[in-house]
């Protein structure tokens, strides 16, 4: 039996297009619709292999489930650092945490012109009616929902050229907030705020000296929050490349975690203040209740969980994978005092979800839906789904012998009356049949409603949105 972890951080087999999964169990009739998947479709090259779970390159997977069926395409997000993998069997590309083999003259070249890939791999938005594959640090890539092929590519910023962009935009009615941090001579965070028809326009900057990595931001009602953990780096690395992405930056936890808000309306910075340092990837919601401004992150205690993802240490699976902990903050936004915090659900988890078309910047959420890590077990992925409820602190987990699930996307039912009236949708590999399925969880008791099974694994992904038309 070939281990989980050599199938889910290896290559994709082929690109298929099935018109109907087997499937067990019986779907709601409401579930109808699209669940767009991205993440990594090849770990190897001919040459050389990925480095870190965050490196690998770009694969679609889409899932439309009709009329009680389930159908499901996959295809590589075609870019130039795919091209190349599959034509010269080569990184051409820098990639989160691995560079390509250089010759001391391409070393020379890179430092002035870094060549970034353009492998989208994280997530899928749909921005102003365009369905786009959002990478970091790479370019955000449009595609046809139908066919999964590229269309071209879609940036935030166009006026800045080395800049990251976070993956996880947040989006009110019709308008896209996203935060950049361009690299420069002289750095800073920007707000961007897209609508539609209209170029891209700044909101809010922030001049910083070494910026931080950040993977997504807050938002409430009536501010932006940026929360700048003290994982930083000297932009003149980026900018000469002497490293792959992320080694170049550096824990200075003496710096603490600081914490920018701005109000969104007229993109002026109404509070600076610092805590404890901490590491996140990912906000989760953000609100405001009686003057405070309450937002809530999966945190760690430190940078390590991206050691953690380098492939040798998760195939070696000789250390436990650090579990994220669901943590809530508040501070008053127009007064004086901190940030103060509290955790509130203690299971370890990562990729959280919650029913945002509802319940963005509501503070009456209550539950979050997540991987985590069993802690009975050694193990350095992870292996279960859990259900936070964020007001008793209790969780509910589904977990089954020798699967590895990813990203629980969240659909509410459209006559829900409660907030976890719903399904949880998966992506689980399982080891023992070497093959992945799409688990079907109902959201309230987390039991099984159906699973479609997919003829080939699936390798571990990042993020993906369910559609109900594209
Ligand atoms: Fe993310």
């Amino acid at each position: 039996m070939r281990k989980a972890y050599e199938i889910g951080f290896g290559n994709s087999e082929q690109e298929l297009v099935i018109d109907q999964l087997p499937l067990s169990g019986t779907l709601p009739e409401w579930v109808q619709g699209t669940l767009l998947r991205n993440g990594p479709g090849m770990f190897n090259t001919g040459e050389q292999n990925l480095r870190h779970w965050f490196d690998g390159l770009a694969m679609l997977h889409k899932f439309t489930f009709r009329g009680g069926k389930v159908s499901y395409a996959n295809k590589f997000l075609e870019c130039n650092a795919y091209e190349e993998a599959k034509e010269e069997g080569k990184i051409a590309y820098s990639e989160f945490a691995t560079d390509p083999c250089y010759t001391l003259f391409d070393r020379v070249k890179e430092v002035f012109n870094p060549g970034f890939t353009d492998s989208a791999k994280v997530n899928i938005a749909k921005l102003h009616g365009q369905f786009v594959a959002l990478g970091e640090p790479s370019l955000q890539v449009e595609f046809d929902p139908e066919t999964l092929e590229s269309v071209g590519v879609f940036a935030y910023d166009t006026k800045v050229k080395r800049h990251v962009t976070t993956v996880h935009p947040h989006l009110e009615d019709d308008t896209i907030f996203n935060l950049t941090t361009r690299f420069g001579r002289v750095s800073n965070y920007r707000f961007m705020k897209l609508e539609r028809e209209q170029p891209p326009q700044l909101v809010s900057k922030q001049r910083v000296k070494e910026p931080a990595y950040i993977h997504s931001f807050g938002m409430s009602p009536n501010y932006l929050i940026l929360t700048e953990y003290p994982f930083v780096v000297n932009p003149l690395s980026i900018l000469f490349h002497a490293k792959p992405f992320i080694e170049n930056y550096k824990w200075k936890p003496e710096r603490g975690t600081r914490i920018f808000i701005f109000n969104r309306h007229n993109g002026k910075l109404v509070k600076q203040t610092v805590t404890d340092p901490f590491f996140a990837f990912h906000h989760l919601n953000a609100f405001e209740q009686n003057g405070e401004l309450i937002f809530d992150l999966v945190t760690y205690p430190d940078p390590e969980i991206i050691d953690a993802f380098y492939l040798d240490r998760i195939k070696a699976d000789d250390k436990k994978l650090p579990g994220g902990e669901i943590r809530r903050f508040r501070l008053n936004p127009n007064g004086k005092g901190g940030v103060t915090s509290e955790i509130l659900c203690d299971e370890g988890v990562e990729l959280p979800r919650f029913d945002y078309d509802s319940l963005n910047m509501d503070g009456s959420y209550r539950y979050v839906y997540s991987i985590g890590v069993n802690r009975e077990k050694k193990n350095s992925f992870y292996d279960q789904i859990v259900k936070s409820d964020l007001k008793t602190g209790k969780a509910k987990i589904w977990k089954e012998e020798n699967c590895f699930p990813g990203e629980p996307v969240f659909l509410p039912n459209p006559d829900a009356k409660r907030e976890d009236d719903g399904v949880n949708l998966s992506i689980v590999l399982d080891e023992a049949n070497g093959s992945s399925f799409l688990l079907v969880l109902n959201s309230s008791d987390f039991s099984e409603i159906a699973r479609a099974t997919i003829p080939q694994p699936v390798l571990f992904g990042y993020h993906g949105n369910f559609y109900k038309t594209i």
